[in-house]
């Protein structure tokens, strides 16, 4: 065999085919079936099964599965998503860390107000007592 045929999915199509019967992940922007292996998970069938039709990429990451469950993940793959419903960039492929916190503030006016005031406090000092 010389190129293998990848299915294409849409999130729509998925979210609609997906039951109590049927149990299909998607999980960085490959789609995996995993009615058969819901049994086994040693995470439990229920959170699978919540996700039945959905992104599951970051609950994925979120538990740090091991290479192992990586490897296995190969044998339930049944495609991946069309092109238009990917998630794009690097960021689909690793865990994401909280980028929707508050920076931490690393910017002038964090420590320029108060220097102003020390200067301040200091010429005041000079002038009113030497
Ligand atoms: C095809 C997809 C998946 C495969 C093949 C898979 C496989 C595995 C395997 C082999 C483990 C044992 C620990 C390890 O080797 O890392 C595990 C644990 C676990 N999985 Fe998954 N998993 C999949 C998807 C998910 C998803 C979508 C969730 C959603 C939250 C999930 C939640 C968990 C949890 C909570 C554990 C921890 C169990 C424990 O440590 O007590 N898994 N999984």
């Amino acid at each position: 065999m010389e190129k293998q045929e990848v299915k294409l999915f849409t999130r729509e199509e998925l979210k609609n085919r997906s039951s109590r019967e049927e149990c299909i992940l998607i999980i960085h922007n490959e789609v995996y079936d995993v009615t058969k292996f819901l049994e086994e998970h040693p995470g439990g069938l229920e959170v699978l099964m919540e996700l039945a039709g959905m992104d599951a990429s970051e609950p994925f990451e979120d538990v740090s599965h091991s290479s192992d469950a990586r490897s296995l993940m190969k044998k339930y793959k049944i495609g991946e998503l069309v092109e238009a419903d990917r998630t794009q960039g690097k960021a689909a492929y690793a865990p994401q860390w909280n980028n929707d916190q508050p920076q931490e503030q690393g910017n002038w006016s964090s420590w320029a107000l108060p220097l102003l005031l020390g200067i301040a406090a200091t010429v005041l000092y000079r002038v009113l007592f030497l």
